[in-house]
């Protein structure tokens, strides 16, 4: 017998930078119950679906009162009834619901209400068959992704410490998510240990990864070399290094401005990007061009070898027909997946299709502001992504996700982590 939506409920929650968002809880008649949490970036593109947002003095204007009583008046009433395993049907009636072309007085439900309510849809469609989320996608999953863990944070995450935003590592030799988390875990603390013996420590920045003492993005990276070596893993052979670096952030008027403030050419700044996957083992290299600048990612992709993939964020926004685009004018070698970019788990999942079709990496991400939900460690799996990216190996709201993970390799009876991917001939 059909189980029917009988209830969708919207709660102010808090995310991991003390910044309000939603939560919407979906039943069932049949008694099944998901729920979901809008997460938040803090570097999102231009092309992102655009959270709800009350404005106004309290919160620096980032309540979601609006969103939370938008899901009561007109989410609710229009998913009671439905079935809740068509979830392409519910996510067809929340993009509906959140059309460019809005009547009057029916104002967008942005991108963190559809988001929430997508995931409630999906975890409550996979409690009501008494399984989890990953199964629902993927019933039998011959592999789980490979994390890409943050070590040192910068960019938009830190104050604009570093330049780049993200530097993390993949255990390339690691053969379970136990080994992989163990090889992590070993780095990040030897890692501190480098900084501290440089001068006082700053704490974390907003993913967990350390802050950062350094004087730019190599001093950084030798850093992070440093730190490897210390633990007896050999960098390149164990451990990859992958770097975010979320270069929108500080592209203007057609130049890059880097730490060192001097405005460069698109040509002159991924030639110090390339030097630099050539000094370090950088495995994947994200957002190396900003979020328009085509000519830079092609440059990216052409001017790296095969073993650093290039990876599209906010160049892409997890958007089926650009990373299609993308993937024909050779601007990226993977698509980085984020569900609350695009606005739905069927859109997202559209993405992930599209990536797949033009043979393209796919990995699944987390955002900067963050909460206990774990729906990304359960897309991963279920989509069969090559790597899942939570942010660092600290704070809850991270190891949430690398802790789910652990969970679904035991149910799983211990899987192998998916190959390390290489960018294909063309
Ligand atoms: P964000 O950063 O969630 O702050 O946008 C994550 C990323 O750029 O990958
Ligand atoms: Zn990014």
């Amino acid at each position: 017998m059909a189980d029917l939506i009988e209830s969708t409920v919207a709660r102010r929650v808090w995310d991991s930078r003390g910044i309000p968002t939603v939560e919407v809880e979906i039943t069932t008649t049949g008694g099944a119950r998901g729920r979901g949490i809008a997460p938040a970036g803090a570097s999102t593109g231009r092309r992102e679906a655009v959270e709800l947002r009350d404005g106004g003095p309290t919160l620096s204007g980032k309540d979601v009162r609006r969103a939370v009583g938008l899901v009561q008046t007109h989410v609710a009433p229009a998913l009671v009834g439905r079935e809740v395993a068509d979830l392409a049907g519910i996510d067809r009636v929340l993009g509906a619901l959140d059309s460019l072309d809005p009547e009057p007085d029916r104002p967008r439900l942005g991108g963190n209400t559809t988001t929430a309510t997508s995931l409630a849809a999906l975890h409550a469609a996979a409690a009501s068959r008494g399984i989890p989320a990953w199964k629902l996608l993927d019933p039998e999953p011959l592999r789980l992704p490979r994390p890409q863990i943050q070590i040192i944070g910068g960019g938009a995450h830190a104050a604009h410490r570093t330049t780049v935003q993200d530097f993390m590592v993949v255990p390339v030799s690691a053969t379970s998510i136990e080994e992989a988390l163990v090889h992590v875990a070993e780095i990040y603390r030897a890692v501190g240990d480098v900084l501290a013996a440089r001068g006082p420590r700053r704490g974390v920045a907003d993913e967990g990864g350390h802050w950062p003492e350094v004087s730019g993005t190599e001093d950084a990276l030798d850093v992070l070399m440093a730190g490897i070596e210390r633990t007896g893993l050999v960098p390149g052979v164990d451990i990859g290094i992958s770097l975010d670096i979320a270069a929108t952030q500080f592209y203007q008027h057609g130049l890059y401005v880097p730490d060192d403030g001097v405005a460069i050419s698109t040509s002159q700044w991924i030639a110090q990007l390339v030097r630099i996957c050539r000094d370090y083992p950088v495995i994947t290299l994200e957002d190396p061009a900003g979020e328009d600048d085509t000519i830079g990612m092609r440059l990216a992709v052409a001017g790296t070898d095969p073993g650093t993939l290039v990876v599209g964020d906010d160049y892409l926004v997890t958007d089926a027909e650009r990373i299609a685009r993308a993937a024909e004018d050779e601007a990226v070698d993977a698509a980085l997946i984020k569900v609350n970019q695009i606005g739905t788990v069927t859109a997202a999942a559209n993405a992930v299709r599209s990536a797949r079709e033009h043979g393209l990496a796919v990995i699944v991400s987390a955002r900067s502001g963050e909460t206990e939900d774990v729906s990304v460690a359960h897309l991963a799996t279920g989509w069969g992504a090559d790597f899942v990216k939570v942010g660092s190996i600290t704070r809850g709201e991270r190891t949430a996700k690398w802790n789910e993970l652990i969970r679904i390799d035991a149910e799983l009876g211990g899987m192998p982590l998916a190959p390390v991917p290489r960018r294909r001939p063309r």
